[in-house]
C-alpha cells in the first residue's frame, strides 16, 4: 500500500477552510501533518482556535496547529472577513468553543521548518489564506523550495472579477507582496482561482442532505453553511447558496478535481497602490490556440471545472 501523502495546510479557518480540512481529514491517501494559521477571515489566533475546534470535532487532537502572521508583509490589515464567516469565523454555528488542546509552542514558520525538514521531498502544501506565512517561511528557510513537492493555492481571479475588489480576490489582496513572492518562488505552483471556485456551488439540496445524514460533521457543516448561504450566497448569487473555495483547492491537490483547462502560464500579482492592487495578472492569451506550452510560465492555473465537486464534497463529509 502507498503511504499517505504528508500535507501541511496553511489557512484562516473559516467556513470553507473548515470544509477543506474536513475533506482532507476524511481521506486515507492524505496525512495532514500540520496546520498553520494566518490573519484573513479572522485573526490568526482566532483562526488557530477555530482549527482546534474543527480538529476536536473529528478527534484529531494529534495534529499540531501553529499561529502565524497577524499582519501582511507590507502595511496593516485592512479588514477581517467576519461579515462572511461570522463573528467567530466559523459561521457562528454553535460549534463548542472549548477545546482540550492548545496551539503549538512553535510559530507557523517554525512548524513549516520542522515539518518540511522531517518530510523533505514528500511534503505538499495547501495554502488557502493570505500567503504571509509561506512568504515568511521562504525568507527564513533558504532551501524550503527544495524540501517541498509543490504548493496548491486557493486565490486570485484569472479571467473573472475579483471578490474583494473588482480586480482582486480576498486571499491575494490581503497580502499582494507575499503572494508575488510565493507564486514566483522556484517550486511547482498551482493556483485555484475564483474562475473555478465560484462555479462549484453548494445549494439547499446539499444542506438538506447534510442535515439528513445527521452526523456530528454533517450537522456542523450544515450549521456553518447556513450563515455562509445567507451572507455570501445572497451577496454573490442573489440566492441562498455558497461556494466552497478552499475545499475545491484541496480537491485539486488530491486529484479528485481535475480542471479541464489547466495550463501552465505566467502569473504576476499587482503590487501597486492603484485599483488593481492584489489582482493576479494571468497570461491567458494562449486560450484561442489551446494554450500552447509556455516554458516561462510560473504557475499551473485551474481555469475550468464542471461544477460537480459539491456532490463529492458532501459525500466525503458523510452525506
Ligand atoms: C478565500 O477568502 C476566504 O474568505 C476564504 O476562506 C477563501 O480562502 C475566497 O476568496
Ligand atoms: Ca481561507
Amino acid at each position: 500500500m502507498t503511504p499517505p501523502v504528508p500535507v501541511l495546510v496553511d489557512c484562516d479557518t473559516g467556513v470553507d477552510d473548515a470544509m477543506a480540512l474536513l475533506y482532507l481529514l476524511a481521506r486515507d491517501d492524505i496525512d495532514v501533518v500540520g496546520i498553520t494559521t494566518v490573519f484573513g477571515n479572522n485573526t490568526a489566533a482566532q483562526c488557530a482556535h477555530n482549527t482546534l475546534r474543527v480538529l476536536e470535532l473529528v478527534g484529531r487532537r494529534d495534529i499540531p496547529v501553529a499561529v502565524g502572521a497577524e499582519r501582511p508583509l507590507v502595511g496593516e490589515v485592512t479588514y477581517l472577513a467576519t461579515h462572511v464567516h461570522g463573528n467567530d469565523g466559523l459561521g457562528d454555528s454553535g460549534l463548542p468553543m472549548e477545546v482540550s488542546t492548545a496551539v503549538s509552542d512553535l510559530s507557523a514558520v517554525e512548524l513549516i521548518d520542522r515539518l518540511s525538514f522531517e518530510h523533505a521531498g514528500r511534503l505538499r502544501i495547501l495554502a488557502v489564506a493570505p500567503l504571509t506565512n509561506i512568504a515568511r517561511a521562504l525568507e527564513t528557510i533558504p532551501d524550503l523550495t527544495d524540501r517541498i513537492v509543490d504548493i496548491v493555492i486557493m486565490g486570485g481571479a484569472a479571467d473573472v472579477a475579483g471578490n474583494q475588489s473588482p480586480a482582486a480576490e480576498a486571499n491575494i489582496i490581503h497580502d499582494p507582496e507575499a503572494a508575488q513572492l510565493v507564486i514566483s518562488a522556484a517550486w511547482p505552483t498551482t493556483l485555484v482561482p475564483l474562475d473555478v471556485t465560484m462555479v462549484e456551488v453548494l445549494t439547499e439540496r446539499h444542506r438538506s442532505m447534510l442535515i439528513a445524514a445527521d452526523t456530528p460533521v454533517s450537522r456542523f457543516v450544515a450549521a456553518t453553511t447556513d450563515f455562509y448561504f445567507e451572507r455570501y450566497g445572497m451577496d454573490s448569487y442573489g440566492v441562498r447558496c455558497s461556494p466552497c473555495h478552499d475545499a475545491v483547492a484541496a480537491a485539486v491537490l488530491t486529484g479528485e478535481v481535475v480542471p479541464s483547462v489547466f495550463p501552465v502560464i505566467d502569473v504576476q500579482v499587482d503590487c501597486t497602490d492603484g485599483p488593481g492592487r492584489g489582482a493576479t495578472i494571468c497570461d491567458t492569451r494562449g486560450r484561442y490556440r489551446g494554450f500552447p506550452s509556455m516554458p516561462e510560465g510560473n504557475c499551473r492555473v485551474a481555469l475550468v471545472t464542471d461544477g460537480t465537486f459539491p456532490d463529492l464534497l458532501i459525500a466525503a463529509l458523510g452525506a
